[in-house]
């Protein structure tokens, strides 16, 4: 990563945090002191984004929503969507993360649904892809990345100013303190950042994040690594005090 650009900073807290503790871990981080260089994100539960917005207003940490249906309005008992979270204040939304696509069985046409609804509602997409273990052992990590981003993003006609971020995430890797190795992070980020070229041409600008079991002792490496720019945290985001470890030496 080249000095000038840049580090996403990104954290899911998933469903760990009740509102209540969504506003309180809010409320500490609006104390924290944001560098030039940091662009940082937190997808609190979508029950909590109106407040933490409210608490993050004056700061530069923007919000993002953990899912959204394709659907704008409608009987779909349960979903939100992308113009709801639009109208709430919220930036980003993940979309792909590995627990919709196995826990909620997502499809990748699913996810290409979702794409061209978040990019109608003028949001910006967090496009998550990676390999299962057993995909991996199969020599077939690349093969499925692949799939994934191409449903995704094939044809889209990608809005010019959008930022056009992409997660690797093995599956692997997610919340289970197993982190892919920097180096085949770096690899595999690589190849994400090939195709997406690929796809939309070099004016497109993907900038892969890397996510997985990151922790303060381990998202260093993770920076460094060229085809980086910055890290999506689970686990480790929805707590202060290894939140402020992982951000510390980079605000
Ligand atoms: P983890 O999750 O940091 O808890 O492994 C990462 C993610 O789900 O994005």
């Amino acid at each position: 990563m080249a000095q000038s650009e840049k580090i996403y900073l990104f954290g899911n807290w998933k469903m760990y945090l009740t509102p209540k503790e969504s506003a309180a871990l809010a409320r500490s981080l609006s104390k924290t002191k944001l560098s030039k260089q940091v662009k940082m994100a937190v997808f609190p539960t979508a029950l909590a984004i109106e407040s933490v917005n409210k608490i993050l207003k004056s700061t530069k940490i923007a919000t993002g929503v953990q899912n959204v249906y394709w659907q704008e309005k409608g009987g779909f008992t349960g979903e939100v969507s992308a113009s709801m979270s639009k109208e709430i204040g919220c930036k980003y939304v993940l979309v792909g993360h590995s627990e919709r696509r196995h826990l909620f069985k997502e499809s990748n046409s699913e996810v290409r649904q979702k794409m061209e609804a978040i990019l109608n509602a003028k949001l910006t997409p967090v496009l998550c892809v990676g390999e299962t273990l057993a995909e991996r052992k199969e020599a077939a990590a690349e093969k499925v990345v692949e799939e994934q981003l191409r449903t995704a993003l094939n044809g889209l006609n990608w809005p010019a100013g959008t930022e056009l971020i992409i997660a690797y995430e093995p599956v692997w890797s997610i919340g289970t303190g197993v982190a892919c190795d920097p180096a085949e992070a770096e690899r595999m980020s690589a190849l994400v950042e090939q195709i997406a070229l690929r796809l939309f041409g070099a004016e497109a600008r993907p900038l892969i994040l890397y996510g997985g079991s990151v922790q303060p002792e381990n998202a260093a490496e993770f920076l460094a690594q060229p085809h980086l720019r910055g890290v999506l945290v689970g686990g480790a985001s929805a707590n202060l005090k290894s939140w402020l470890g992982i951000t510390k030496n980079l605000c």
